[in-house]
């Protein structure tokens, strides 16, 4: 019965004891379980201060591979968590809030992804890592935005190529790498959101600023941009820049890890379309919270599961991507 509620709430939801230094607590947690805290960067700041690792999405994907916690809880959306899992069977997987989808993912359900490569025989299959486990199954190599072209660029031109699900980042890819690619079309809510016109705005009142733009925004925020990558690289562009001043196209937790590592600069989050929202702000990623990373890791759920079949196909094109970037080591 518990179970059963506990799969419809998504998250354990009970109250945690008063007065508890929850920061302490969780440290405690960790240790006695033998468990390890990996933070994606557009978490929280205080899950980001409490997690062991933050990092992008296919840092966290490496970690999954290197630890020898026996519990991993993955502070990101779930399908990192299920990547966690995939390349860790043996390890138990919590997600704090399983709520915690992505909309890239959910644009791009397995049926229908396999309906559209029979469309396309011939085609090697090209996957973001933003996809279910069973889009993964159906895949010949994932790829993350940090590692997406030379992923890409390791098939010889000839090879014919679907690219899923985020139409903007394959865009951009076949635009650097002179491909062609099928695309799936696909969106990320939060990158669509950003506005030409108010970042343009925001150029003019600071024209020493930088623009950095995530690739899963539109081609005319990428055509504007001054650098464009992954939030890792995003996070070390700016901290190598003599730049002292920028504005930032990605999810706005980015910002928490810029502003820590580059004090003396000054960063500035680009306005979504709709003022009246946090917009550039992911909603999935911010369900997770430091209550709920405490009752996860005090009650271990909820946990990740995945079954043998799947797990067996999934891993397959996730040790692929980790092999061609030569990341399967840290
Ligand atoms: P990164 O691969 O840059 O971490 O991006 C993940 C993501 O979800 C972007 O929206
Ligand atoms: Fe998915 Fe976009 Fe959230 Fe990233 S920011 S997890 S792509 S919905």
């Amino acid at each position: 019965m518990a179970n059963k509620k506990l799969k419809k709430a998504g998250f354990l939801n009970i109250p945690v004891p008063q007065g508890i230094d929850l920061v302490q607590a969780i440290k405690d947690l960790k240790k006695e379980k033998n468990a390890i805290i990996l933070a994606h960067y557009y978490q929280d700041s205080e899950i980001q201060d409490v997690a062991d690792f933050v990092g992008d999405s296919l840092a966290l994907a490496q970690w999954a591979t290197q630890t020898d916690a026996d519990v991993i809880v993955l502070c990101g959306v779930h399908f990192m968590g299920e990547t966690a899992k995939i390349l860790s069977p043996e390890k138990r997987v919590f997600v704090p809030d399983l709520n915690a989808g992505c909309s890239l993912a959910d644009s791009c359900p397995a049926d229908e992804m396999d309906k559209f490569i029979k469309l396309y025989p011939g085609h090697t299959v090209i996957s973001y890592v933003n996809t279910t486990a069973a889009v993964k199954t159906l895949t010949d190599v994932v790829v993350t935005s940090t590692n997406a072209r030379q992923i890409v660029e390791s098939f010889p031109l000839e090879t014919k190529l679907i690219f899923g699900p985020d139409e903007n980042l394959g865009n951009y890819i076949n635009s650097l790498t002179g491909r062609n690619m099928v695309l799936w079309k696909g969106a990320c809510h939060v990158h669509e959101q950003f506005s030409l016109e108010k970042i343009l705005a925001l150029k003019q009142e600071h024209p020493d600023a930088q623009v950095l733009a995530h690739p899963e925004c539109k081609t005319v925020i990428l055509k504007i941009a001054d650098y464009i990558g992954s939030t890792s690289a995003l996070l070390k562009f700016s901290t190598h820049s003599p730049t002292k001043k920028f504005i930032v196209a990605t999810e706005s937790g980015i910002l928490h890890k810029m502003q820590l590592i580059n004090p003396d600069k000054i960063f500035i989050p680009a306005p979504p379309n709709d003022s009246t929202c946090a917009c550039n702000e992911c909603n999935f990623m911010r369900l997770n919270t430091l209550e709920k990373l405490y009752n996860c890791l005090k009650y271990e759920v909820p946990e990740i599961f995945i079954s043998e079949e799947v797990q067996r196909k999934a891993v397959k094109p996730i040790l692929r991507m980790l092999e061609i970037s030569g990341k399967l080591g840290l």
